[in-house]
């Protein structure tokens, strides 16, 4: 047997004379670096030494023992900011009892329940912005943070409330990827009073469930159960887990739509049968889960693959492992590139194309769809984003004939070469429900 080389041997990501930091982060090429280099090197980034692993060799080998990873070293700004308690940065025993404390929160038997009342606040949403120009991000935020607090979380959510909640998430998140730059950003005195504003609200609302008020949602079953088993209930802990049930990865969910809708009215072909699909759609069938809606179900999927929110995770070695010939020791960097095999031939064919009908009658390995992250720290609310995708496009297509407009900022997000689009405007008219037809509808203005 022979030992496995150290990481200072692995090939360099800068010897290919590929775009680097320099030519703007979302420029780095990956995909390429993957094929010449293979499914780990190295990478001089932000003015540190990572080590890059990608492709399903590395989200077998990622997701195969969580404990390998301290997420402690790596998460710290959520840290910072949710604190000390909060979910995405606990490691071993204390992540395993967070997430058993949030599984009444967060299981798909305990969110499908809420499906008429999301779909009752999407309906609304899109009627009060019939014939208008709508940016498609904000809206979403704001239509599914109106649910979260309709469902999950029972709160009165005024406008003040929504933007303070809605800037707050933006910007807590973006402040996330900034690495020391980011004290500069979550001290700008505007993000300091959106924090003090979303906190004491949610402190407000937790003290008032702790002194006996009983509201019919998501985090009374959390307290419930919590009670039950004997687990503390303290006030420090429970405010970022009610921040976890209102308003966490909206902005993640308000992309996906928004780039995702872009592709799909881009494409008739797919389009139409999916539309005569949808004519069928209502909220009872749904319930039953995705079976009745193919297309549907296939729609999401490629939006899911093509526009993967969070293409990359910042990881650090917290037990040594070995991973294809080299010993990753404690404390190593790595950028795991979870979402590459999205982008690969092999998996997917002609795979830069947005292709639902490659969803239809067929399934991908597991390892193949890194959108949700994997193992004991996938995303907590992938069931919640599983359910309001496809209360939101039905919703709005069965509905509304829809039209694009405007120019939309076009991002690269590290994304393996995807143009996705950012703030996409969009414009609805209602369809005529007898005859299934909508009347022309205007160009939108940018
Ligand atoms: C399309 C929308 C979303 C995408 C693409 C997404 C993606 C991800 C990814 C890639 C991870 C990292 C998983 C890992 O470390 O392996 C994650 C974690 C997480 N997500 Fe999401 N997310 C989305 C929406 C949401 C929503 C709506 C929530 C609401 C609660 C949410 C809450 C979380 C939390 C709390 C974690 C950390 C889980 C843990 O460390 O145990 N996400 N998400």
């Amino acid at each position: 047997m022979t030992s496995p080389a150290p990481i200072d041997d692995l090939p360099d990501y800068a010897s290919l004379g590929l775009p680097t930091e320099r030519d703007g982060l979302e420029q780095f090429d990956h995909l390429q670096a993957y094929r010449r280099l293979g499914p780990i090197y190295q990478l001089g980034f932000r003015g540190e030494r990572h080590v890059v692993i990608a492709g399903m060799e590395a989200n077998e080998a990622a997701w195969r023992n969580p404990d390998q990873w301290s997420y402690h070293d790596a998460l710290v700004p959520f840290r910072e900011i949710m604190g000390p308690t909060h979910v995405t940065q606990l490691d071993r025993e204390p992540h395993r009892r967070k997430r058993r404390n949030l599984r009444n929160g967060f299981a798909m038997s305990a969110v499908v329940r809420h499906l008429p009342v999301i779909d009752e606040v999407l309906r609304e949403a899109y009627a009060r912005h019939l014939d208008q120009p709508v940016r498609l991000h904000d809206f979403f935020m704001t239509a599914l943070t109106q649910a979260n607090s309709r469902t999950v979380l029972h709160c009165g959510l005024d406008a003040v409330a929504l933007a303070h909640f809605i800037v707050f998430e933006e910007e807590f998140i973006s402040g996330t990827i900034l690495g020391e730059a980011r004290h500069a950003h979550y001290a700008r005195p505007a993000f300091v009073a959106h924090r003090e504003f979303v906190f004491g609200f949610l402190r407000e609302l937790v003290s008032r469930r702790l002194a006996g008020q009983r509201c019919p949602d998501s985090f009374q079953e959390m307290i419930d159960d919590r009670r039950e088993r004997g687990e503390p209930l303290e006030v420090e802990e429970l405010v970022p887990e009610a921040y976890l049930l209102l308003m966490a990865g909206t902005g993640n969910t308000a992309k996906m739509l928004n780039c995702g809708l872009q592709h799909l009215l881009a494409n008739p072909g797919w389009l139409g049968p999916l539309e005569e699909e949808l004519a069928g759609y209502r909220i009872e069938r749904l319930v039953g889960g995705m079976g009745a809606f193919p297309r549907l179900r296939a729609t999401l999927m490629e939006m899911e693959r093509m526009f993967p929110a969070a293409p990359v995770l910042s990881r650090v070695v917290e037990e040594p492992f070995e991973f294809h010939g080299h010993r990753l020791p404690r404390g190593t960097r790595v950028l795991h590139l979870q979402t590459l095999p999205h982008f690969l031939d092999e998996v997917y064919a002609d795979p830069y194309r947005f292709d639902p009908s490659r969803w239809m009658d067929r399934e991908y390995p597991k390892k193949a769809h890194g959108t949700f992250g994997g193992s004991t720290h996938i995303c907590l609310g992938m069931n919640l984003v599983r359910l309001h995708t496809p209360v939101a496009v039905a919703n709005l297509l069965r509905d509304h004939r829809v039209s694009l407009g405007g120019e939309p900022e076009i991002l690269v997000n590290l994304n393996y070469g995807v143009p996705q689009a950012a703030h996409l405007t969009a414009r609805w008219s209602r369809r005529d429900l007898t005859t299934g037809m909508a009347p022309p509808a205007p160009v939108a203005q940018s």
